[in-house]
């Protein structure tokens, strides 16, 4: 059950980033001269529907990952000390949660703006800064003592 919730988490980024940055990418190079379309919308919606399945499965694995577990047994105090017991009780939810929040208030607010420039600015702002705290608190297998593989 954890290896499967784990593998399906860790997959699961890449549709993550590619969806996230595909309306990244229509929000800038339309932000100026562009009509919001069905599909700048469909990129927004997955967008959010992905970030939340991520977000789901992030709180499963949260309750019977043994790093958490681990962390939680060391106690707070012992745990802030320690890279990858830090890591994993507070940094990586921490990191995700905001950055999935900016996402979602981005898809809101998106979709409540009167104008086809709203709309691309809101999604370029939110979804941008969402992307950065969720680039930061992905365990790459470059980052030192906590990366983890690329899938
Ligand atoms: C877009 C959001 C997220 C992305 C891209 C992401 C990505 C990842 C990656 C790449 C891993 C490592 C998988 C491996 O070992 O191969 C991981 C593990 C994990 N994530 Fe996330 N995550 C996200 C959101 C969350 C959230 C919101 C939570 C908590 C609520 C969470 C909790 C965890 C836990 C507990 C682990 C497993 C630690 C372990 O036992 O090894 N994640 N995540």
């Amino acid at each position: 059950m954890y290896e499967i919730l784990l593998r399906s988490h860790s997959g699961l980024r890449w549709i993550v980033l590619a969806v996230v940055l595909g309306a990244i990418f229509r929000a800038f190079t339309n932000m100026s001269s562009g009509k919001f379309t069905p599909l700048d919308d469909k990129l927004s919606l997955f967008s959010l529907i992905f970030c939340h399945i991520q977000l789901l499965l992030g709180l499963v694995l949260y309750f019977i990952s043994p790093f958490v577990k681990a962390a939680m047994e060391a106690g707070m105090g012992a745990a802030m000390k320690e890279t990858v017991l830090r890591f994993w009780l507070v940094e990586h939810i921490f990191g995700m949660v905001i950055g999935i929040a900016l996402i979602t208030i981005g898809r809101i607010t998106a979709k409540k703006a009167a104008s086809d420039k709203e709309k691309f600015k809101k999604i370029a702002v939110f979804f941008t800064i969402g992307l950065v705290f969720i680039l930061a608190t992905i365990p790459w297998p470059f980052r030192e003592v906590l990366g983890r593989g690329w899938f």
